[in-house]
């Protein structure tokens, strides 16, 4: 691909694989149409003029920055005809946040003896692998995302015996259970931090992120996903050291071999013991391009400064792939990635199957829609999410994959952001289950999701938990007041889907005999549980339970294509899926009122109905699946 210069224009930046992905990203972040880039009159400039006109919003230096961004990409992918099988592809993943999943010792958080509990419930329900989000030692100050030993269990969750244990009963049961690779930084109390602290000249010193320079001003305006500044200052060294989240979570520097290879031993530690791959966390922030100023107009649009010189870093595929190698391709170990503010041309490059990177990628951008972030206070409009899977589904080819998610312990979920109140909450629950369990990609489900289980207003900031949500409310008190600090974080706190498991209409909701760490609302009184939603055959649980029944039993879910069908249907999303043999209908009423039914080939089948069976109209919300005969129409 012909590199990029400042004398290129803005339309060769729009045709450019990685170019159209940034720029796609702001106009998403500004809450404009691509007119805004494609018009003739903007079309023409040169990225030079244009960031020189621009100079007042973007900074000095935006050009090169971004021509850097897009000439170190990888070449475009070309698509392959066919799908090649692969078990990740026919899964069903379901995420378990572990403390807030089910305490069997009653000490209010959960634990591993917890998860095995239930595993006879996630395997009727139909799940196939499971991800665990981290059970590692930690000071928890994000809640196991800052890991001090790698190769151990918190005592808070159980002990190692527990976690073989699990592992055996996961296995036994044909199911497969994923961990969490939480690489781009440790904890400030992991010892190689330590030892990097005490000792300049020692080797774990380099295995992080420093800068020389006074206490009085950090090396550079990034600021941290957690409120703040992205530095630290150490007296004992002199130095400032990265930390792209909380002031506990140090960047590691992935620039250093000996750091890339302690990864890679840590990964085949834990495939050895049986483990069957990652998720690994922020997994595209490694790379750093460099650590000069970010743009600030960029800094405050996506709500962080710096995230260009990190976000598709010019090493990134270089150290996937040596990760691959060494580590995961020798155990036939699945790469799952979390990379935010990743594009579908960069999904595309780090997930076609001839460039042995990862498997599959989690992109984040049809969790908002356009213009807003996730501490916005608005209803979600489902014609967004419908037009990003539109778009999705026809630009990835088949040797690529994308993994399917509403919900997972970073987000409010996705059902109360669709509605708030409870008139459709179950019918909604019905439809988002049956968009992720037929569009093609593999689904991850996340803890609750199953049970419609949605946001519930914390009473108060004395309820939160998460240090995010902590740290914004305590930045925002000083500007706004504690009232309005409050709900702003109430509307996108990560502690909405971190609340507990609603296992049944019981003290502690099933959960817990003990006190629960963070809050339980009364919901689960009101039949939002899996025991009284199991005896219910019209449960959101149900549904999910015949939706996976359906999935498993027919692979055109897992591979066949894609096709929009009645296009010109605006308060619809309707599609096909056609292969191994058979094709399927999918009908999505995505608005809260009745819609004509479009016409269906004679002969179909129905095949899943979310209101019990078909009506003459489309009821608020109904979701259906029908299984066709005969040729593609
Ligand atoms: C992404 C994780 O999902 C999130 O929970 C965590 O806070 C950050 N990465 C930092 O590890």
């Amino acid at each position: 691909m012909e590199k990029l210069t400042a004398a290129s224009t803005l339309a060769e930046l729009w045709r450019h694989p990685v170019g159209h992905d940034v720029l796609d990203k702001l106009l998403l972040q500004m809450g404009r149409g691509e007119g805004w880039v494609t018009n003739p009159l903007v079309s023409r400039l040169t990225i030079g003029r244009a960031c020189r006109l621009g100079r007042g919003l973007v900074g000095e230096g935006f050009a090169d920055t971004l021509l850097a961004l897009v000439n170190a990409a990888p070449p475009p992918v070309t698509g392959a005809p066919g799908v090649r099988r692969a078990p990740f592809k026919e899964d069903v993943f379901y995420q378990i946040y572990p403390r807030s999943f089910r305490d069997a010792d009653g000490d209010g958080v959960g634990d591993l003896a917890g998860i095995l509990e239930k595993l006879p419930y996630l395997q009727e329900l139909g799940i196939t692998a499971l991800w665990l989000s981290p059970i590692y030692a930690s000071p928890m100050d994000d809640n196991g995302y800052d890991i001090s030993d790698y190769r151990a269990v918190n005592p808070e969750f159980g002990t190692m015996e527990d976690l073989e244990r699990l592992l055996a009963e996961v296995h036994r049961r044909g199911m497969k259970l994923i961990m969490d690779l939480v690489v781009n930084h440790t904890s400030d109390e992991h010892p190689w931090f330590r030892e990097a602290c005490r000792d300049r000249q020692s080797p774990y010193h380099d295995y992080y992120i420093w800068r020389d320079g006074g206490p009085d001003a950090p090396p550079n305006n990034w600021t941290s996903f957690f409120s703040g500044p992205a530095w630290n200052y150490y007296p004992e060294v002199g130095q400032w050291a990265l930390h792209l989240f909380s002031k506990k979570q140090m960047d590691l520097n992935w620039d250093n071999p000996a750091l890339r290879a302690e990864v890679a031993q840590i990964v085949r530690w834990w495939l050895d013991k049986g483990v069957d791959g990652f998720r690994m966390d922020v997994i595209n922030y490694i790379s750093k391009a460099s650590l000069a100023d970010g743009s600030e107009a960029v800094g405050k649009l996506m709500g962080f400064t710096g995230i260009e010189h990190y976000f598709y870093g010019p090493r990134l595929h270089e150290y996937l792939h040596e990760l691959r190698e060494n580590a995961f391709a020798p155990y036939g170990a699945v790469m799952v990635g979390e990379t935010p503010g990743v594009g579908l041309e960069m999904a595309k490059q780090l997930t076609a199957e001839e460039r042995e990177t990862l498997d599959m990628v989690f992109n984040f951008d049809q969790l908002e829609t356009p213009g807003h972030v996730r501490f916005d206070d608005y209803d979600y409009d489902l014609a967004y999410l419908k037009k990003y899977y539109l778009k999705w589904m026809a630009g990835m080819p088949d040797n690529c994959r994308m993994s399917i998610f509403w919900d997972n312990h970073d987000n409010p979920r996705m059902l109360g952001k669709i509605e708030r109140g409870q008139e459709y909450r179950a019918v909604l629950a019905k439809l988002l289950a049956v968009l992720q369990l037929t569009l093609k990609g593999t689904p991850f489900l996340y803890q609750g999701q199953e049970l419609g289980m949605t946001n519930i207003p914390f009473p108060s900031a004395a309820e939160l938990r998460d240090v995010e949500s902590l740290n914004l409310c305590r930045a925002l008190e000083k500007e706004a007041g504690p009232k309005a600090a409050f709900e702003k974080v109430l509307a996108g706190t990560r502690d909405h889907a971190r609340t507990p498991m609603q296992w049944e209409n019981a003290p502690g909701a099933g959960f817990t005999s003990g006190t629960p760490w963070i809050w339980l609302s009364d919901d689960w009184q009101a039949g939002w549980n899996a025991a009284d939603e199991a005896a219910d055959p019209d449960s959101v649980l149900n549904a999910y339970k015949a939706l996976l029944a359906l999935r498993r039993a027919h692979p055109v879910f897992a591979y066949g294509a894609f096709a929009q069908q009645y296009a010109s249907r605006r308060d619809l999303f309707c599609y096909t899926r056609t292969g191994e043999g058979e094709r399927y209908a999918v009908l999505l009423n995505l608005m809260p009122g009745a819609a004509p039914r479009p016409r269906l080939p004679a002969g179909a089948a129905c095949a899943y109905n979310s209101y019990g069976g078909p009506a003459k109209e489309l009821r608020p919300y109904e979701a259906e699946i029908w299984r066709l005969e005969g040729p593609e129409r």
